[in-house]
Parts: C-alpha cells; sequence; structure tokens
C-alpha cells in the first residue's frame, strides 16, 4: 500500500474548511490529516478535530517576537512530517522562520480572487469597493501576505443588495470545495511551480493507464 499523504491544517476560528477537509479527503491511512495546530486556545477548529480523533497543538503568539513563535511552530509542524501545510483560516502572519522549512508546501486560503482585496476584511473590502465579481484563492504561501502564486481561483458574484453574511455564506461553500480539491491535487502529484517562472502553476493532466 502507497504511504499516507500527511496533511497539517493551520487554524485560527471556526475551521469550517478544517471540517470541509474532513468530511471529504481525510482517510486515515490514506490522504491524512495528522496534526491541526490552533493559533489560539479554545477555537471551534480544536474541537472539530479533536471529535474527528485528530491529534491538536496550540502555539500561540502570545507578545514574543513573530520569528521566535515561527520557529516553534516550525518545529510542531515538522514533528508532524507533512507533505503538505493548510493554512485554513490561520490569521497570524508567517514569516520565512517557518515558511522556509516547508519550501513549496504551505498553501493558504485567502476569500477574494487576489491580488484583488488582500490582507484583512477582503470581503468586506470588495462590498465597499463595489465589485460585482470577488471569489475565493488558494495560493502557495509566501513571505508578502496573501502575494503568492494562484494554485486555484473561483470567482462569485456580488449580487445587487448582498450584504456581508449573504456574500460570505456564498464564499464559504466555494471554499469548501475549493481546500479540499486542492488537497486531492497534491496527494495526486499534480500541483508544481513552473521551473521557468515560479510565479506560474502547473497542474498536470490525470493520466490515464
Ligand atoms: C476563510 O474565509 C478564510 O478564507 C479566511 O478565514 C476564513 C476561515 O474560516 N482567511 P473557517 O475558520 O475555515 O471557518
Amino acid at each position: 500500500m502507497a504511504d499516507p499523504y500527511r496533511i497539517v491544517v493551520l487554524a485560527s476560528g471556526s475551521g469550517s474548511n478544517l471540517q470541509s477537509l474532513i468530511d471529504t479527503v481525510h482517510a486515515p491511512g490514506g490522504t491524512e490529516i495528522v496534526l491541526v495546530v490552533g493559533s489560539r486556545d479554545g477555537i471551534v477548529a480544536l474541537d472539530r478535530a479533536t471529535a474527528a480523533g485528530i491529534p491538536v497543538a496550540v502555539v500561540t503568539l502570545s507578545g514574543r517576537d513573530r520569528q521566535e513563535r515561527d520557529v516553534e511552530l516550525a518545529h510542531v509542524v515538522a514533528e508532524a512530517r507533512p507533505d503538505l501545510v493548510v493554512l485554513a483560516g490561520w490569521m497570524s502572519i508567517l514569516t520565512g522562520a517557518f515558511l522556509d522549512r516547508f519550501p513549496d508546501r504551505v498553501v493558504n486560503l485567502h476569500p477574494s480572487l487576489l491580488p484583488s482585496f488582500p490582507g484583512l476584511h477582503a470581503i468586506r473590502q470588495a462590498l465597499d469597493w463595489g465589485v460585482r465579481w470577488t471569489g475565493v484563492t488558494v495560493h502557495y504561501a509566501e513571505e508578502v501576505v496573501d502575494g503568492g502564486p494562484a494554485i486555484l481561483q473561483e470567482p462569485v458574484p456580488v449580487l445587487y443588495g448582498d450584504d456581508e453574511e449573504a456574500l460570505t455564506a456564498r464564499i464559504r461553500e466555494v471554499e469548501h470545495r475549493l481546500v479540499p480539491e486542492t488537497v486531492r491535487l497534491f496527494a495526486a502529484g499534480r500541483v508544481h511551480r513552473d521551473p521557468t517562472d515560479r510565479r506560474k502553476v502547473l497542474i498536470s493532466p490525470v493520466e490515464v493507464e
């Protein structure tokens, strides 16, 4: 049997995207979430992991230097030997002290069509701007916040009269498909950065026997 494909998920809040992974791709011995790390104690994401029998850890920033936190975070994550690290609602900026330990193996989720509306409150930013389309991006995490190359993107219309709650609900639905789809593509070995232009991502076709 093939080795399991090991995923570590980092989360800061409700963990609905973590739940979508648990419900769709998590299969012990196959594509397996081997650890969930929270940025704070008491977040719902940790309860969801525990309910699914997945080990949890908490690594907080709590007033210390970000790099110091990231050295500890990298250590905790590395111990779980991940093939892929998924930032699923992880709301704390990561430095090279973490990211450089897992080159091309950390992906982030963002609720807009990047490069539009990076940073906090992306959904509110889109509403305030009055755009007719926003969306969801899953991208490689790099030190520039929300700046790494896009892996999957999907547009979501902003409907006339949308408020933040309604648009958020529609964006969440797309996130809950795109994050598992990203993990499936990585687990199948189909995601690559173009060696001639690392800004570009290549998805290789399914091999037919
Ligand atoms: C997602 O919209 C993600 O894009 C954003 O935070 C939200 C996390 O939601 N950065 P959840 O914790 O997965 O429910």
